[in-house]
């Protein structure tokens, strides 16, 4: 299998404070990988610094046989990297429709999507801290203009992965339940028709039923298109049986690797990750 993503020797920083301390992982063309560990570990700044922020202070990062590491987000998100980021970021006073929509603006050039503005790429699917086209802010916009072909196929697989947010179409996003907007989220990432789609902890706070539903999309969505996933979880069992591969972080640094079902398998993680051990935190808590 090729590799889509690769990282090595990555280190990231927050100020003075290094949190990645040289970092290898990579995602090969249509793998699940999943990477797991105990709060604080550096998980999530790992999925953001491969978007570009935090910035890479030392080491490389590849995409598909281009170097991206000092690479800017909106260029990373062309190239077919997309995130639904920890904690659901949607527009609440749009409909479920509008922010898939706004979702599509990062799709990559010649796609018949709305109209392509690197201002709101981000690695989010969808622009934290952007502002939404004119017309789409408001309580009642408008379609966004150019919405062809392409963002009408895109709304269709979307609904298609999750049937629930068609029925809910015309609804705003902040009127939606947790697992709701959760899907929501990772259904805007995919808009931009992504080949690696980054998910850090998609079933946060969600009761069981929802969280298997969530892992059958993303299941799903690996399948039937091939879409390449990087999954940060905390139900690390779920997530390890999923994955074709897995990570164990600690620290700042990878501290273990393998097939998913080995990693399932391995004493240490077992104790750490499985059985109740540090690295599990409470279904429902809170995460940064
Ligand atoms: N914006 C920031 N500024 C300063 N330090 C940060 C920032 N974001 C994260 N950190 C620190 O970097 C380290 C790694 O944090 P990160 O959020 O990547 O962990 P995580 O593995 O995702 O944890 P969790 O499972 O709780 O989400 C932590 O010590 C955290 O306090
Ligand atoms: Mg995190």
């Amino acid at each position: 299998m090729t590799t889509l993503l690769s990282l090595s020797g990555v280190r990231t920083s927050y100020g003075n404070i290094e949190a990645l301390h040289g970092v290898d992982l990579e995602v090969r063309e249509g793998e699940i990988v999943t990477l797991i560990g105990a709060n604080g570990a550096g998980k999530s700044t790992l999925l953001m610094t491969v978007c570009g922020n935090p910035p890479v202070a030392h080491g490389q990062i590849l995409f598909a046989g281009r170097d991206i590491t000092r690479m800017p987000t909106h260029a990373i998100v062309r190239l077919g990297i997309s995130q639904a980021p920890e904690g659901r970021r949607i527009f609440p006073r749009m409909t479920v429709m509008e922010n898939l929509l706004m979702g599509a603006v990062a799709a990559p050039p010649g796609a018949k999507a709305p109209k392509p503005n690197d201002s709101a790429a981000s690695c989010e699917g969808t622009p934290s801290g952007v502002t939404p086209a004119p017309g789409l802010s408001s309580g009642r916009p408008a379609p966004p203009a150019g919405n062809g072909d392409g963002a009408a196929a895109d709304l269709e697989r979307a609904f298609r992965l999750f049937p629930l947010l068609e029925e809910r179409r015309e609804q705003s996003g902040g009127t939606l339940s947790g697992g709701e907007q959760q899907m929501l989220a990772i259904a805007r990432a995919l808009m931009s028709r992504p080949r690696l789609l980054l998910l850090d902890e998609p079933s946060l706070g969600l009761a069981p039923l929802l969280v298997r539903q969530i892992f059958d999309a993303i299941a799903r969505l690996n399948r039937d298109e091939g879409t390449a996933i990087l999954l940060v979880e905390q139900h690390a069992h779920q997530a390890l049986r999923l994955a074709h591969r897995g990570y164990v972080m600690a620290n700042g640094r990878i501290v273990l690797s393998g097939g998913g079902s080995e990693l399932l398998a391995n004493p240490e993680v077992r104790a750490a990750y499985l059985e109740g051990g540090v690295g599990v935190r409470p279904a429902g808590e809170g995460a940064s």
